[in-house]
């Protein structure tokens, strides 16, 4: 993707991610799907990069420690709220998410995962970085507000391979 277009991409994206986005993970035959709200679309080393950030805790976090990609399936604004919602609250490691939720999966174009049918933006992405959070180096406010119980994130900054 070139760098123009990401540009006009991330506006769209911008506008929906802190309402939730969805991000799925495949590890052999185990796919999962959460609802991400922070994370950011950008340049690093001469690539275009969409960086996510998922806790510990997460299912997902499990899954991403064998496999070295993702996908981020963008809905149109204002839409998928419910499947949103559930994604957000129920946990992989104790049901099938896209089922509950009543969403459906396919096949990524580019890389082995799956990606949510239905979403206006398509994101695969190739892991080029990963990096757990150290916590003397985070500011005291927001370690306070967001990391009371030691749930810290790791970030994993993905090469965008696919955007459709
Ligand atoms: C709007 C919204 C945004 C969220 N953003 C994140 C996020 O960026 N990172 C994260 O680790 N969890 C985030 N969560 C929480 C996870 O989606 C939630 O814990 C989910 O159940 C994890 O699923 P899993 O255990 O199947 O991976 C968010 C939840 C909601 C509702």
């Amino acid at each position: 993707m070139d760098l123009k277009r990401l540009g006009q991409i991330s506006d769209s994206f911008n506008l929906q991610m802190p309402k939730g986005v969805f991000l799925s993970a495949r590890d052999e035959d185990k796919d999962n799907v959460m609802t991400i709200g922070w994370g950011s679309i950008g340049v690093m080393w001469g690539k275009p990069v969409l960086t996510v950030v998922v806790r510990y805790s997460r299912y997902t976090a499990e899954l991403l420690k064998n496999s070295d990609v993702f996908t981020v399936s963008v809905p149109k604004a204002g839409d998928m709220k419910e499947e949103l919602r559930i994604c957000g609250k129920v946990s992989g490691r104790d049901m099938d998410k896209f089922e509950k939720a009543g969403l459906t999966k396919a096949q990524g174009r580019t890389v082995n995962a799956p990606v949510i049918l239905g979403c206006e933006t398509q994101f695969e992405c190739k892991i080029l970085y990963r990096q757990s959070m150290e916590p003397n180096l985070l500011d005291g406010e927001i370690d306070k507000r967001h990391y009371t119980d030691h749930d810290y994130h790791v970030f994993y900054i993905g090469e965008i391979v696919d955007c459709y």
